[in-house]
């Protein structure tokens, strides 16, 4: 198979954590008492139908030999009766745990979604997103064994072997002895199988994640599969990782189905044993009716030794998927705001970087002493060479990553001593690649700002230009993109997201590449209009055209993480370095990267 990171499975295999069990404990607490009154009712399920046997005992041994057609009835109608209550108790069972176990799985999976929105990018920079899916589908699932049936039927089963092992004594404590002589051999065959199917599943598990993973990352990139012809290709790696997870169950089942067996044997085996020393005895302290229902109570016995068994391994299995969850609920965002961090007031748009070094690694040292000032309402041009740092740059000042050394300061405000929210609210941010949510084109531009009104859309749309091209679509701003955006073309994409930065009125404007796929004629148009847009805005353009630049109050030119060349268009041409080297050489066909 190929070599790749979607056939590494994840280690499932850890030892029993208490603790991962009190925190699942905590969001069992809402259903107390649903709880109580289900396991009362399991109880007296488990009670009912265990009368079962003593019933048939007092049949053989009473009614029958004294020709008592009424008591016979009696225990009949009993019997029935027993029989009824069990059955109703069970189906109430059903319904109440899947109710609590659903409702649990539903609060973790809100937790760890809630919680996700506000990890920071790093988390999400260094991870398949398919195994992040993964854990908030597919490991959450797994735990519904658990809750759904492990914990209640735990105390149903033990408060069962109880009453049964009770019974048994009651009858014959030396027949009890012979009847126990199979458990020890029972509970180790139960022992090995368990582990050997607790050890199939998590590997199953595994080969489904890997599956998953796999499948989300090739639709995800379909096109670049098919514009490269890579399917012969992918296909052998999906069927790599799909026949692992087909090999993965074949062997969980097969586990799985050695166990009945084993027990059915062991069980005949002690029930012969029984028979054999029970028959002998007939007469000699016991009667036919108690042997009769001993051997039902032995044949009754199993069933919760092996539940008992499966729970364990529930338990076992749980507690590695819930250290994956909680590990991840308790990621701890990297940035954060400090602890009684204030809101930064309403700003002018002063932006200044103070000695910045910044890594996205520990090792690492993309930005080098960066030092810059922007004035309120100027407008800063950064232009450098692909990989350079000028995303980089401009995601600092959202505080998208935190810096290493240095200060980043807005309105002489350090952005690290306030709110992350008070911070970012003021920013209007035109990332590199722009995102298009499923929606419509008028739900999209409104990202930028919940409570703007559909005249303020249109007004932002026009502004950037892009009216003219939402009022050509189907629908207007009404018609509906799916996720990507994949009917668009990169510039309308472009456009609707810049104008969804405008929208939120920001005193501080990031545009990164805002109109690199924009055709020349729209990006002229949009030229005149920018220029009132961007009055009383401090911005931070990065462009694909000289001719977006040559206007910038400032102009910063980057290099390997460091500003080599600061000033205005006319200075920079002067000096005749870098910048001048690029606009001489390359005028219009700039790729800045
Ligand atoms: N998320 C990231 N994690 C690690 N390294 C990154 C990340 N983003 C960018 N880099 C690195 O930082 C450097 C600057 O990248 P970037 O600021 O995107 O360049 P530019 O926008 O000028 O093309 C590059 O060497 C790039 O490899
Ligand atoms: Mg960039």
């Amino acid at each position: 198979m190929a070599r790749n990171k979607f056939n590494v499975d994840e280690e499932l295999e850890t030892p029993f954590n208490f603790v991962h069990l009190k925190r699942l404990l905590t969001y069992l607490k809402p259903y107390k008492t649903k709880i109580m009154v289900t396991v009362l009712i399991m109880l007296a399920a488990s009670g009912a139908n265990l009368i079962g046997p003593y019933l048939i005992k007092q049949a053989i041994d009473e009614e029958i030999p004294s020709k008592d057609v009424q008591g016979l009835v009696i225990l009949g109608v009993i019997y029935l009766g027993a029989l009824t209550i069990t059955g109703i108790c069970m189906k109430y069972r059903i319904r109440m745990m899947s109710q609590i176990g659903h409702s649990v799985i539903k609060n973790i999976r809100k937790d760890l979604f809630t919680h996700l929105q506000k990890l920071s990018f790093s988390f999400f920079d260094s991870r398949p997103h398919g195994k992040i899916l993964v854990r908030v589908v597919n490991y959450v699932n797994s735990l519904s064994d658990l809750l759904s049936n492990g914990l209640i039927n735990l105390i149903t089963d033990l408060f069962s072997l109880f009453v049964i092992i009770g019974f048994m004594l009651a009858i014959d404590v030396k027949l009890t002895m012979y009847a126990m002589a199979g458990f020890p051999v029972l509970a180790g065959i139960i022992f090995i199988i368990k582990n050997a199917q607790r050890k199939a599943w998590q590997n199953l598990s595994n080969k489904q994640s890997n599956m998953n993973a796999y499948i989300h990352e090739s639709i995800n990139g379909i096109k670049v599969t098919q514009a490269f012809v890579r399917e012969e290709e992918n296909k052998k790696i999906f069927y790599g990782v799909s026949n692992g997870y087909r090999g993965a169950w074949l062997r969980a089942v097969k586990i799985q189905f050695l166990l009945w067996p084993s027990i059915e044997n062991i069980s005949v085996l002690t029930v012969s044993l029984v028979y054999v020393i029970g028959i002998s005895m007939i007469g000699d302290g016991i009667t036919v009716g108690a042997l009769v229902a001993f051997i039902g109570y032995i044949w009754m016995f199993w069933t919760p030794l092996a539940n008992i068994g499966n729970f364990y391994n529930a338990i076992i299995n749980a507690s590695a998927y819930l250290e994956r969850i909680f590990e991840m609920m308790d990621e701890k965002p990297t940035i954060s705001s400090v602890p009684g961090a204030n809101e930064l007031p309403l700003i002018k748009g002063k932006v200044e970087f103070e000695n910045v070094v910044f890594g996205y690694e520990e090792s690492e040292r993309n930005l080098d002493s960066i030092n810059f000032k922007a004035n309120p309402g100027e407008s800063i041009a950064i232009v450098g060479p692909t990989g350079s740092g000028k995303t980089t740059i401009v995601s600092l000042i959202s505080r998208f990553y935190d810096i290493n050394s240095g200060a980043i300061k807005i309105d002489d405000i350090d952005i690290k001593s306030v709110t992350i929210s008070s911070l970012r609210k003021q920013m209007g941010v035109m990332l590199q690649d722009p995102f298009i949510f499923s929606g419509t084109i008028m739900d999209n531009i409104r990202y930028g700002r919940l409570d703007a009104t559909d005249e303020e859309v249109i007004e932002a749309a026009k502004a950037v230009q892009a009216h003219q091209f939402i009022m050509g679509l189907r629908d207007g701003y009404r018609t509906e993109v799916n996720e990507r955006g994949s009917v668009l073309s990169n510039g309308q994409r472009q456009l609707i997201s810049f104008a969804r930065a405008l929208l939120a009125d920001p005193k501080i404007l990031i545009l990164d590449e805002a109109t690199s796929s924009i055709d020349t004629e729209t990006e002229l148009a949009l030229q005149k209009g920018l220029e009132a847009l961007l009055s009383g805005r401090t911005s931070f353009i990065i462009a694909h055209r000289l001719s977006t630049i040559q206007n910038a109050s400032k102009i910063l030119f980057i290099e390997k993480g460091k500003i080599i060349e600061e000033g205005t268009h006319e200075e920079l041409i002067q000096q005749r370095g870098y910048y001048w080297k690029l606009y001489t050489s390359h005028y219009s066909s700039l790729d800045a990267g």
